[in-house]
């Protein structure tokens, strides 16, 4: 018998205890040990609910309880978090999270604690949701060099963009009805400004390149500046509009971006829609690689939760190596990497010579919007092709920009 501790017994606190429950029989099976939850940490109470048995609001029980072997922590956020679960390590408890904050900001050091203390720190559940992308990276693709991944990681942000190109509504509207039905946060900034993206991107590529690439070192753009316009000029291009999450290496260096980008509707990535979550990874033995299931909600981020408890107490007494090491990635600039640009600008009888005098030959996109233009740049460095936007804005009204990958 193991002994575990859930810390949170909120969304996906709940969920884990359900599917513990729920699939007790077959779980312990797989675990090859009956797993036996003792403590649920939470600040609040609950009433008349059966968790009450087992709830504690002191996180000094499960840390001096020496039967815990395993803890979950699915609290989220930086703090207290990361002194939860570095004591819980430091005293020989193998920890399990679902905390994409806490993995991108602490992972490296958590995972060497692990290793020096020979147990586990896994976090499958903080990328992805339910769908398998860490333990793949990690023991899966490992005969692989991997070079690139581009993710669909955010499901609030898929669900928004996929609204407004199948039914033609802007941004706010469909903002306002994502959030009236709960898929999206009453404070949305996180998804929508690309920044739980970035740290999901941030978690991959430190473990695909085997160094910490820093989220701060990310650039990150949102979809708040997508109109129902972009959408229109995007099908007629034979592109989808996606939030992607992408980092790459080229030689000894890495760059990783968060933005809109327009997509061929060929790409496999353009086909995942709604609140769906898809990681494409390419490997310079296996080729192409594509990861697609459910990246959030209660259930699927518990199933990816409880696996990580299954696996920690497989591994009792043995570390599974993962390649993080605390040394910090050289980040390649992003005005290095080469773009080509969707440029929209207000109609006036300068505008068509103002583009081709800044941008020479481009490629017009006609969409029947009468006051304005749109045009595809050429490829170029990023730092050149904003240098020419900051120019075009001088002599005119710009009225967005967003990345082609066609
Ligand atoms: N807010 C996230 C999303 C879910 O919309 O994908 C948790 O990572």
């Amino acid at each position: 018998m193991v002994t575990i501790a859930v810390l949170g017994y909120g969304t996906v606190g709940s969920g884990v205890v359900e599917v513990l429950e729920k699939n007790k029989d077959s779980i312990n099976k797989k675990a090859g040990k009956q797993i036996r939850l003792k403590y649920v940490l939470d600040r609040k109470e609950f009433k008349d609910n059966p968790i009450n048995a087992r709830l504690t609001h002191d996180i000094e029980d499960i840390l001096n309880d020496d039967e815990v072997q395993v803890i979950a922590e699915v609290m989220g956020g930086v703090e207290p978090a990361y002194t939860f679960v570095k004591k819980a390590l430091l005293k020989g408890k193998s920890v399990v999270t679902s905390n994409k904050e806490l993995v991108a900001k602490h992972g490296a050091e958590l995972l060497k604690i692990a290793k020096e203390e020979n147990i586990n720190f896994l976090f499958e559940a903080s990328v992805g949701g339910g769908i398998p992308i860490i333990r793949p990276l990690n023991q899966s693709l490992t005969a692989d060099e991997i070079y690139q991944i581009t993710g669909i990681l955010n499901g609030t942000t898929n669900y928004i963009l996929t609204k407004m190109s199948e039914e033609g509504l802007d941004f706010d509207s469909v903002l306002k009805e994502a959030q009236d039905l709960g898929y999206a946060e009453r404070n949305p900034e996180a998804d929508v400004e690309g920044h739980d993206a970035c740290r999901k991107i941030a978690i991959l590529s430190s473990l695909a390149f085997g160094m910490h690439v820093d989220y701060k070192d990310i650039y990150t753009e949102g979809i708040t500046k997508i109109s129902d316009r972009d959408m229109v000029y995007a099908k007629q291009i034979g592109c989808d509009i996606k939030l992607l999450a992408t980092s790459k290496k080229i030689d000894d260096k890495v760059y990783a971006v968060v933005a809109p980008i327009m997509i061929g509707n060929d790409h496999p990535l353009s086909n995942v829609n709604g609140v769906f979550n898809a990681i494409f990874v390419k490997g310079n033995v296996i080729g192409d690689v594509m990861f697609y299931g459910k990246g959030a909600g209660k259930l699927p981020t518990a199933s990816a939760v409880v696996a990580d408890i299954v696996d920690a107490v497989k591994h009792l007494g043995t570390n599974i190596i993962s390649f993080w090491s605390k040394k910090k990635m050289k980040m390649m600039s992003i005005d290095e990497v080469p773009a080509k640009y969707f440029i929209r600008v207000k109609r006036d009888e300068e505008s068509k010579a103002i583009i081709n005098k800044i941008f020479g030959f481009v490629h017009v996109v006609y969409s029947g919007y009468e006051d304005e233009i749109a045009f595809i740049t050429e490829e170029e460095k990023e730092g050149e092709l904003q240098e020419k936007v900051k120019a075009l804005q001088e002599d005119t009204e710009v009225l967005n920009v967003i990345r082609v990958e066609k």
